[in-house]
């Protein structure tokens, strides 16, 4: 394939406190990873990479299994590293050499939309070197330091950066193999080599699964009753 989707999996996610690894938390029957894998693979076939903590490895082969049906040859599983950025290139030493496109999603955005996927891929075929999905700030920002409020942030300047990021595959290896700058995304390692980042249009849909209300909004969004 052309296009490879490293899905980052492991960490502990101890802000959601739900007595297992996030990606491995259950929306319903299935897991956080199970959601997530179920939009990677309505995208146009891709190989696609799981990154899961080393002591659930086999947790994550489980899910795959239950959701590859005939892409099963396109889907592995690595052991992720101490953060997403060392997870993320765990991921990256697995991709296969015809790759020439390389996207990096948080499982944890179990249910972004599959179009998502669509305007970032298209995004880096049109020749952008990064292109990453955004949504509109819709809070005020603030800057606050010891208590007090010490200035405003234009709003209108924000985005909210979200996944999957997508990377021209050989901007992505040039950026992961020359720095070792931890990053909270993809896309500021990306910048900070040097490169353009394009943002498309992201989709409130891609939350970040981060907190135990955003559980709850999650598993209210895969239950029966709401569909
Ligand atoms: O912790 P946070 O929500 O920012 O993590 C974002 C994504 O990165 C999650 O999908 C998580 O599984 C992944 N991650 C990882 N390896 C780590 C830390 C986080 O794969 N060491």
């Amino acid at each position: 394939p052309r296009v490879a989707v490293i899905v980052v999996a492991a960490g502990s996610g101890t802000r959601l406190s739900a007595g297992a690894p996030k990606a491995f938390v259950g929306l319903d029957e299935h897991t956080i990873l199970w959601h997530a894998l179920r939009g990677v693979v309505r995208a146009p076939s891709a190989q696609v990479i799981v990154v899961a903590p080393a002591d659930r490895v086999g947790d994550a082969l489980t899910d795959v299994r239950e959701v590859a049906g005939d892409r099963a040859d396109l889907i592995s599983v690595v052991e992720g590293g101490a953060t997403r950025q060392a997870s993320v290139n765990a991921g990256r030493m697995a991709v296969w050499p015809d790759v020439e496109i390389v996207l990096v999603h948080d499982a944890a955005r179990a249910l972004t939309p599959p179009d998502v996927f669509a305007r970032v891929i298209e995004a880096i075929e049109g020749g952008a070197a990064a292109a990453i999905p955004t949504v509109p700030v819709v809070d005020t920002i603030k800057r606050v330091e010891g208590g007090q409020i010490i200035g405003v942030i234009d709003r209108s300047e924000l985005a909210a950066a979200q996944t999957p990021q997508g990377f021209a595959r050989l901007v992505f290896d040039a950026a992961y193999e020359s720095s070792d700058v931890e990053f909270t995304d993809d896309a500021a390692l990306i910048a900070e080599s040097g490169h353009e980042v394009v943002s498309v249009e992201g989709d409130t849909l891609a939350f970040k699964i981060t907190t135990p209300p955003d559980l709850d909004r999650a598993r209210h969004l895969v239950s029966p009753l709401h569909a």
